[in-house]
């Protein structure tokens, strides 16, 4: 039996952060040994922001080594740089016949993004969608472990999907499905800023490369409120947010713990904080000093993008054949 297919990936436009993190890599990285996992570097989707070249070349190759640093391993899975693969912009053209502006203004990621920069609203980040389509469907992924943000994305890509094997009466790519790790719901990892999710664009994001003391200072500064007055009162979203966050993070004493607390208005906040930074340290410091050392070996990072790019081009090779096939395309020489 052949394993499944997995593929997702991530916009090289900052640093890793928990989000990231517990929303999609740490799914990665428990998905390598039972499937046929493709992780990838999404830099031609980062262009929907204009990056200099500079920042783009940085971010490809921190976004690498972080990947790596977090245990994704490049023997099982393979991990390539979507601009390595050529192969995903043809069928992006293909898609693009099919997609229709209707649908496209309606997504929310598109509504966000024209809000957040209304003086760049270029036909790329109108087609976002019909890119990240191409990104799964060029290697005919069953499955795509995003957070519950990408959730309409990979609406649209089961859309896509769907429309071109009945446009083209043939099977031709398999519908894409949602993934968590252990069947539970998509994760949306909160922000410290009191609500929402952390996110790069959101500004509110602990990175894994963070040094300790930045962390310290950003749990210590994150909103709460003066304080439960009622025994057993609900919590308001920023302090039920740092609960989120110290689940993922903490035991479930600690949880226990605090949540007791809160229930008898014991609670201070100041040293469910103190705790909540230094549990993340634990966690995140290792990831730290391996992205680190990785960062240094331009050698290593280099071979593990070639050996991605073959890997990933022999893959996207066959699907755009036989889509080239379908459509009708046929060589007159
Ligand atoms: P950002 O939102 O910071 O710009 P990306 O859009 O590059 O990050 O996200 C890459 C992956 O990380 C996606 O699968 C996305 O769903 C996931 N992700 C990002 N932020 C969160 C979050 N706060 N909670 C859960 N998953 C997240
Ligand atoms: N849109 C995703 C994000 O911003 C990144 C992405 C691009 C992606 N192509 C993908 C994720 C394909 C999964 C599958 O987070």
């Amino acid at each position: 039996m052949n394993k499944p297919t997995v593929l997702s990936g991530i916009r090289p436009t900052g640093y890793l952060h928990l989000g990231n993190y517990f929303g999609a890599v740490q799914n990665f990285i428990r998905m390598q040994d039972d499937f046929n996992c493709f992780f990838f570097i999404a830099d031609i989707h980062s262009l929907t922001t204009h990056p200099t070249p500079e920042n783009l070349q940085s971010g490809v190759k921190q976004v690498l080594a972080e990947y790596l640093a977090c245990g994704i391993d490049p023997e099982k899975a393979t991990i390539f740089i979507q601009s390595d693969v050529p192969e995903i912009s043809e069928l992006y053209a293909f898609l693009n016949m099919n997609a229709y502006l209707g649908e496209l203004e309606r997504t929310t990621s598109f509504k966000d993004k024209a809000r957040q920069q209304p003086d760049n609203v270029n036909a790329g980040l109108l087609t976002y969608p019909v890119l990240m389509a191409a990104d799964i469907l060029i290697h005919k992924a069953d499955f795509v472990p995003v957070g519950k943000d990408q959730e309409q994305n990979l609406e649209m890509a089961r859309k896509f999907a769907k429309r071109f094997n009945r446009i083209y009466k043939k099977e031709i790519f398999p519908i894409p499905r949602p993934y968590t790790f252990g069947g539970g719901d998509m994760i949306k990892v909160p922000g410290l800023d009191g609500s929402g999710k952390m996110g790069k664009s959101e500004g509110n994001a602990i990175n894994l490369y963070e040094e300790p003391k930045s962390i310290r200072k950003k749990v210590m500064r994150a909103v709460t409120d003066s304080g439960p007055t009622e025994m057993n009162q609900q919590k308001p979203e920023a302090i039920e947010n740092l609960f989120t966050l110290m689940d993922i993070v903490s035991t479930p004493d600690t949880v226990a713990h605090f949540d007791g607390l809160y229930n008898k208005c014991e609670i201070r906040y100041g040293d469910l904080k103190k705790l909540l930074a230094e549990d993340i340290i634990a966690y995140t410091s290792p990831i730290r000093e391996r992205i680190i050392e990785i960062l240094e070996d331009d050698t290593y990072l280099a071979k593990v993008a070639k050996m991605g790019a073959e890997k990933a081009r022999e893959s996207a090779v066959k699907t755009l054949q036989e889509v080239k096939d379908v459509i009708g395309f046929r060589k007159l020489f």
